[in-house]
């Protein structure tokens, strides 16, 4: 791949101490290339999470999680690296962005004084110069009137604005790597195609990648190059954007891909659910195919684990015994109108 910018191989996290030997993000092996989206998508508790606050480094002096695998940054294997190294690289070139901006933010100081505080860590810029970068922050994600606002408080900001400003803050570093972690779940659906609209000019803007945490393919549709799909800790299907999306290969991804909400659904009209719950990981992983429960296509193999196997192309890898492609319902099919 050009531009290799992230490669995870085998990153495993595993409970340690309390609830030893639950396994909650087993073997997932992906890459992002510089100025890449990459989405990780999958219903809650998949693993999601656990997978980007491994890689920027917040699990690993956690007693609690084991890890095992590579997280290779620019070459540089981040599950080895020295804290204070790590510290430095968070926040500078891998910078990361929650669902919850005030678990960025600091809400007992202003918001300028924080993006101005990362720029001193991150840049060389002299006092004058910060403020001038701030200013510029706060307008390019879209905060009206930057001078009038840049002393207030975070609680002084809407919701939406927040958001905006912990990309800013973000964005104080010039980031190599964009962690989104749900960014927009918690904003109204304006707001949020709002934010989504600003990460992409942002990426291309400052040839930024972006792992895209969601669990909304209709999001992935927008946003992504790729796409890595999770289910119960592992990844179970990834690939190009469009051959994902356009024809997924696993069962999984076709039901998420059918629980998208078509644009002109009616309100009332409830979204389809995928039968059954996600299995719990604390108390171990089910033997075989850990869908296999909610699948409509189980049959007996299943109850061995399928491997993650590529497709023709090599691109597309999917872990299922079925191939060909699953068929799809004709609600699957409206994503194909959000890709053309
Ligand atoms: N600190 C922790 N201690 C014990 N279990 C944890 C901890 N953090 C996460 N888990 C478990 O790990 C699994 C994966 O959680 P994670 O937060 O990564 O899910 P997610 O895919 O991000 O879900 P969501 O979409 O709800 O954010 C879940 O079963 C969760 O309960
Ligand atoms: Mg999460």
């Amino acid at each position: 791949m050009t531009d290799l910018l992230l490669d995870v191989r085998e990153l495993s996290v595993s409970l340690a101490g309390r609830g030893a030997g639950a396994t909650l993000v087993d073997g997932v092996s992906f890459s992002v290339a510089a100025g890449e989206v990459v989405c990780i998508v999958g219903e809650s508790g998949c693993g999601k999470t656990v997978t980007a606050r491994s890689i920027i480094g917040l699990n690993r002096t956690d007693p609690n999680f084991e890890l095992s695998g590579n997280v290779a940054f620019r070459g540089q294997n981040l599950l080895e690296l020295d804290e204070e190294s790590m510290r430095r690289l968070r926040g500078g070139s891998i910078a990361m962005i929650f669902q919850d901006p005030m678990s960025s933010l600091n809400p007992l100081q202003r918001i300028g004084a924080q993006i101005d505080e990362a720029l001193s860590i991150h840049t060389q810029l002299d006092r004058t110069a910060r403020r001038r970068r701030t200013l510029e922050l706060l307008a390019e994600v879209g905060i009206p009137s930057p001078d009038t606002r840049i002393d207030d408080y975070p609680h002084q900001f809407s919701g939406g604005m927040r958001q905006r400003a912990m990309i800013a803050l973000a964005l104080a570093g010039n980031p190599a790597l964009l962690i989104a972690d749900e960014p927009t779940t918690a904003l109204d659906v304006t707001m949020q195609k709002q934010i989504l609209l600003l990460i992409k000019r942002l990426r291309a803007e400052y040839a930024m990648a972006v792992i895209f945490i969601t669990h909304d393919l209709g999001v992935v549709a927008e946003i992504a190059d790729r796409v890595l799909v999770m289910y119960a800790g592992r990844c179970v299907e990834s690939g190009p954007v469009r051959d994902v999306l356009r024809a997924p290969q696993h069962p999984y991804t076709a039901r998420l891909l059918a629980s998208i909400p078509a644009a002109n659904r009616v309100k009332t009209r409830r979204l389809p659910t995928i039968k059954g719950a996600t299995p719990m990981l604390a108390d171990g992983r089910p033997k075989g195919c850990a869908f296999r429960p909610r699948c409509d296509f189980a049959f007996e193999q299943c109850s061995d684990e399928p491997p993650l196997a590529p497709l023709e192309d090599g691109a597309h890898l999917s872990r299922c015994w079925l191939v060909p492609s699953v068929e799809r319902s004709p609600a699957d099919l409206k994503i194909v109108e959000v890709l053309q």
